[in-house]
């Protein structure tokens, strides 16, 4: 299983990484998780735009030698290297300030610093079968910083959420700060109130998710009415729908939320138009096919 660090290939179990990184210290860095099908990134350029966006708000630099384009290079050699040149895999990135040999301060280290990348594929299997039954969830108090617009790989109070939710034998959680819904642990959170769509504003409350950004698009493709506004957490159990989108998870309807059912208890039908035409969209990018009778 070849991964890719700091310029050469190599395999996984021969990486390594110093004990100085800031990442392993700090949680100092940004990270991705791209969907790809048949060897080819769904979306590359969005997810290395916000990386790259990630990159600058965190002063953190590309490596020589390296950049957005060569990194979707290295992805997609990558995805050769691991024979995922046929189905569904996923991509994820991380780049931290690095700092081997450095002593441990919470200043940046010196520019000469090289940043550490590295990148893994390795094959997705999409949740279809939660999809189908349709998903639970529970909602859990948002506990995290002032700027969930960056991804970075501070992650904490997003595991203790998902392993809350995992604990209870659900899906995903759903965050919510001052009463109102923000997104899941690794989701966004999507509910047609009142026959509109209805997610949480694009901000530093929320990731701005591809799959979300996507859906959106879709939702408007289908005549759908949207609306970027918050979602009081109260409003959630009369929802006609509730759903959550992410990489790894597409279009995931919830059925259940907090031990109670939601939408009837039934994935709805918004929720599954929108997996259909984002599969679709998938398809047609990455094999420039459209699959028939989607
Ligand atoms: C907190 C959070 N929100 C939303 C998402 C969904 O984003 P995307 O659709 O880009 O995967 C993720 C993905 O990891 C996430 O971690």
């Amino acid at each position: 299983m070849p991964v890719y660090l700091n310029g050469a290939y190599l395999d996984k179990a021969a990486a390594r990484v110093s004990v100085d990184d800031r990442g392993f210290l700090f949680g100092d860095g940004v990270y991705e998780v791209t969907r790809a099908r048949a060897g080819r990134l769904f979306a590359g350029d969005r997810h290395l735009l916000r990386l790259e966006r990630g990159m600058q708000e965190l002063e953190l630099r590309w490596p020589e030698g390296l950049d957005a384009a060569g990194l979707a290079a290295v992805s997609e050699r990558l995805l050769r290297e691991n024979d995922l040149g046929e189905g569904d895999a996923m991509v994820y990135v991380q780049i931290t300030r690095g700092g081997e040999g450095t002593p441990r301060t919470h200043v940046f280290p010196g520019p000469g610093t090289p940043p550490t990348v590295y990148a893994a594929a390795s094959r997705f299997t999409p949740p279809d079968d939660a999809r189908t039954r349709g998903a639970a969830a529970i909602t859990v108090p948002d506990l995290r910083w002032g700027r969930c617009d960056l991804k970075t790989i501070q992650l904490l109070p997003n595991v203790l959420a998902k392993q809350r939710a995992a604990a209870a034998g659900a899906y995903d959680a759903v965050q919510v700060r001052d009463g109102i819904v923000t997104e899941g642990a690794h989701t966004n959170v999507f509910a047609l109130l009142g026959g509109v769509l209805r997610t949480h504003p694009a901000g530093p409350r929320i990731l701005p998710g591809i799959t979300r950004e996507i859906v959106l698009e879709l939702a408007r493709e289908l005549e759908l009415t949207t609306s970027e506004e918050p979602i009081p957490a109260a409003e959630l159990p009369r929802a006609a729908e509730v759903f959550f989108t992410g990489t790894t998870t597409d279009v995931m309807p919830v059925v259940r939320l907090d031990g109670h059912a939601l939408g009837g208890g039934r994935p709805g039908p918004v929720a599954g138009q929108l997996q259909a035409k984002l599969l679709e969209r998938l398809h047609a990018t990455t094999t420039g096919v459209t699959p028939a009778g989607r």
